[in-house]
């Protein structure tokens, strides 16, 4: 038996046939907003069921369960709000109980909102509770405090699905529980990423693969802050290591277009939901997961899950250790697997290697591959020139 989805049923949002000509022709006449593109992907995973169970933008109540609660209002887990926020000006245009058009960043109409509800929240307040801290250098936060005061809650009925650059490798959760059926995988481990994949992350996802049968690399590919390294750098990194370094039969390359939130805990929480949505069952969580800055504490991510029944979960976490290459074993390890100190290990942060790459100095073997280190290292040099 395949994994359910999150809440039972792999949400589909995307009208097609008939009801999509009488939704455009509809949609015509309505009052219009115009999103951002971070919404623009929120409304993608709401239409393809990256997001299951959720079918709209959430309400006030569910927010406040989310928020307070970390389970939507009937129960099932469920840890960052997903909203809809316009300016005042716009939401004096709408009526509660009425549709309104949804025109994506690209200028192509693509949602209609079946608008239940208008209601006004503290940003900090939401921030605080998300991303555990009201710093405005963080990037979830201050990306809170730039919306609109006013949000917007209903269900979605989308009449366009997004494309992305990678759209070869953009399945959707039908679509990888499809390909995971054809190739008889039944455990099936997922690798989240918003990196390249260094030599820590591969030790991590081929641990994780010796006990299940198939591995997906699901790098997310929606929003991402600007120093983060671009997507399609980060695309070739991964074409690379899949070309020599993995085995086809047993690992899937397919991207995930969900924005980043950098919200550490309550993001692993969302990242593993999101990814039974797509078939699998078991997920990888390290060292300071979807952390940015000093903000979590490195196993934060892994003890969030103790506030969860597996059986509510329905996914199973894998939580591993700071990896890094030891000199003593001559291998990746981690502090469990290794003796020695940190000075028998051999570890890069990412400022660190940006700062090497700057200085054209490839970073060693035993952090990264030569082939991702090459293509770095041009991406490096294009930016610097
Ligand atoms: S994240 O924002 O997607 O978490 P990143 O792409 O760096 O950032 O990490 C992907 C996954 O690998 C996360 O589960 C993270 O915790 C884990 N990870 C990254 N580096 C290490 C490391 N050196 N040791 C253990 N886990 C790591």
């Amino acid at each position: 038996m395949p994994i359910t989805p999150h809440g039972g049923e792999l949400i589909d949002r995307i009208l097609t046939g008939d009801a999509l000509k009488a939704a455009q022709e509809r949609a015509a006449s309505l009052p219009r907003i115009v999103v951002n593109t971070y919404t623009s992907f929120d409304i993608d995973g709401i239409a393809k069921g990256i997001f299951s169970p959720l079918t709209g933008f959430m309400t006030e109540e569910q927010t406040r369960n989310v928020l307070d609660k970390m389970h939507l209002s009937d129960g099932v887990p469920w840890t960052i709000p997903i909203l809809l926020a316009v300016s005042e000006e716009e939401a004096s245009k709408l009526a509660t109980g009425e549709e309104v058009a949804l025109e994506d960043d690209e200028g192509d109409l693509v949602a209609i909102l079946h608008l239940s509800e208008m209601f006004r929240m503290d940003h900090e307040e939401i921030a605080e509770k998300v991303y555990l801290t009201t710093d405005a250098s963080h990037p979830g936060v201050a990306y809170t405090r730039s919306l609109g005061p006013v949000f917007l809650a209903g269900d979605l009925d989308v009449l366009k699905a997004r494309t992305v650059e990678y759209q070869d490798y953009n399945l959707t959760p039908a679509q990888t529980r499809a390909a995971f059926k054809e190739r008889g995988w039944k455990r099936i481990v997922a690798f989240q990423t918003r990196n390249p994949i260094h030599r820590a992350h591969e030790y991590l996802t081929k641990c994780a693969l010796e006990m299940c049968d198939g591995l997906l690399i699901h790098p997310l590919m929606g929003t991402t802050k600007s120093d983060d390294i671009p997507g399609d750098v980060r695309m070739k990194c991964y074409e690379a290591l899949m070309e020599k370094y993995y085995p086809h039969e047993h690992v899937m390359l397919s991207i995930m277009p969900v924005n980043m939130r950098y919200a550490g805990p309550k993001e692993a929480i969302m990242h593993a939901i999101i990814r039974r949505n797509y078939g699998c069952t078991h997920f990888i969580v390290g060292r300071d997961h979807a952390g940015v800055g000093n903000f979590y504490g490195t196993y934060d991510a892994h003890e969030i899950f103790d506030n969860f029944y597996a059986a509510e979960m329905g996914i199973t976490p894998l939580f591993f250790d700071h990896s890094f290459w030891s000199k003593v074993t001559n291998s990746m390890a981690s502090k469990k697997t290794c003796p020695g100190g940190n000075e028998d290990h051999i570890f890069l942060s990412g400022t660190k290697v940006r700062e090497m790459l700057k200085r054209g100095e490839m970073p060693p073997e035993e952090f990264t591959r030569p082939e991702v280190a090459k293509i770095l290292m041009e991406w490096a040099q294009s930016v610097n020139s």
